[in-house]
């Protein structure tokens, strides 16, 4: 595989097979050799290296969010960008004031109040497999909690949160060497924002104690000294980048634990001798295969990077799957080691817009992994048969059978 890659002409397609299967090698190609990089197919500029990764982050006066930050997004007249109202999409200070909303709900002190709702949740989807021999660890277990779990806050009704995940998953999906949803993704992506639409008309009549009854009641200052609440399409976006950021990526961390586990067995017995362990472990597995492998921006000015100019006016692409393997801050990058000094999360982002769930992700991952270790001990993954997502920005597994070993 390596040989292939080296001999390969360097090209960064994260539309190709190459990327939805196996990008490491070529990252490592991309970073000795084009760490600032031009795609001229879809006309993007990609940044690979971990310091440049780092330092594009925090320039957000250089590299704005406001144009989209996925690549289809970014290639959208900006208007259309500005009227999804989604905190991911703005720069500051609009950003700051709307992050700020939600920010209280999702502090590792809150989030701690949540622990045993969610080991609730994540033992009700774990305990049908305890005397099974198999189960998929995507497909029956971390596809469809975290999204039980985030709905649970926001407040939709049981019986319709697994549908917002099937429309995610849609909306998130790409055929190799498109750009854009298929034309079902973006049918899936019309319906979620009606249904998420007319639930906040439906909290704004009577609302209850949850999210998206709270966000209708709270106001906002829009920059001018008034206070103003939000109207409903901006409830809706609101709630729409929750209910996904907060369900595929913790999905995919997940599935990335297990197989890792599966492939990397004195990992596992030190997670299973001392599970004090596991939130180290779960900071690994993000460094190793995050969940979220690229973070899109537009270049709104000029800027050097490595002796190279990214032009102003460019969809510009931080490429966090490539960065946390940088030999140049790592120590054996290829290595999953879950004793690795601790380094900077940047599978979270960095920055201004750094995951705003990080500790409700880090929550989740870490009971899963904990109930997992208790019910699975010893578990085997049938590798041929694991299914990998081709989706924009996330990438992981929807599918990893696994049978008991012992
Ligand atoms: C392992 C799980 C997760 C990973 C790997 C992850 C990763 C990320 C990354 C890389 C960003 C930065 C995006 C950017 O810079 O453009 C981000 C932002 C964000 N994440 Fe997460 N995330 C996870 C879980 C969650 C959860 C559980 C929530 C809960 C609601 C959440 C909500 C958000 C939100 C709202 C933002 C946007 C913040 C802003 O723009 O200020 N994420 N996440």
């Amino acid at each position: 595989m390596a040989d292939a890659v080296e001999q390969a002409p360097l090209e960064f397609d994260p539309f190709s097979d190459r990327y939805f299967n196996d990008p490491y090698d070529l990252y490592r190609r991309m970073r000795d050799e084009a760490p600032v990089y031009f795609n001229e197919q879809y006309g993007f500029w990609a940044l690979f290296r971990h310091e440049d990764v780092v330092a594009a982050h925090r320039d957000w006066q250089t590299f704005s969010s406001s144009h989209g930050v996925d690549l289809s997004s970014l290639n959208t007249d900006p208007e259309v960008i500005k009227r999804y109202r989604l905190i991911i999409m703005m720069d500051p200070p609009e950003h700051n004031r709307l992050r700020a909303l939600v920010n209280r709900v999702f502090s590792p002190r809150a989030v701690g109040a949540l622990e045993p709702m969610v080991r609730e949740v994540i033992r009700g989807y774990l305990a049908p497999f305890d005397d099974a021999e198999r189960f998929d660890a995507v497909a029956d277990f971390s596809g469809p909690f975290p999204v039980e779990i985030i709905c649970r806050m926001l407040g939709v009704p049981e019986g319709e949160r697994q549908q917002i995940r099937h429309w995610l998953d849609l909306t998130l999906h790409r055929e190799p060497g498109q750009m854009d949803p298929t034309p079902q993704g973006v049918s899936a992506s019309i319906d979620m924002a009606l249904y998420y639409l007319a639930l906040t008309r439906e909290k704004r009549r009577h609302p209850v104690d949850d999210m998206i009854s709270r966000l209708t009641q709270v106001e906002v200052d829009r920059g001018d000294g008034a206070m103003t609440g939000l109207d409903d399409a901006e409830i809706a976006g609101f709630i729409s980048l929750l209910g996904g950021a907060g369900a595929e990526t913790v999905t995919k961390l997940v599935g990335n634990a297990v197989v890792l586990f599966h492939r990397h067995p004195d990992q596992y017995r030190k997670v299973l001798a001392d599970p004090s362990k596991i939130p180290a472990a779960v900071e690994e597995i993000l460094r190793y295969l995050p969940p979220s492998q690229y973070q899109g921006r537009f270049s709104v000015a000029d800027a050097v990077y490595n002796g190279v100019t990214v032009p102003a006016g460019y969809p510009t692409i931080l490429v966090t799957g490539s960065a946390t393997r940088d030999e140049r801050v790592y120590d054996d990058p290829d290595t999953f080691e879950i004793d690795r000094p601790a380094s900077l999360a940047l599978g979270f982002g960095y920055g201004i817009h750094t995951c705003l769930g990080a500790a409700l992700a880090r929550m989740e991952s870490r009971v899963a992994i904990e109930e997992l270790a208790l019910r699975w001990p010893s578990l085997a993954v049938d590798e041929d048969a694991c299914t990998r997502v081709q989706m924009s920005n996330v990438a992981g597994f929807s599918s990893v059978p696994v049978h008991r070993t012992a």
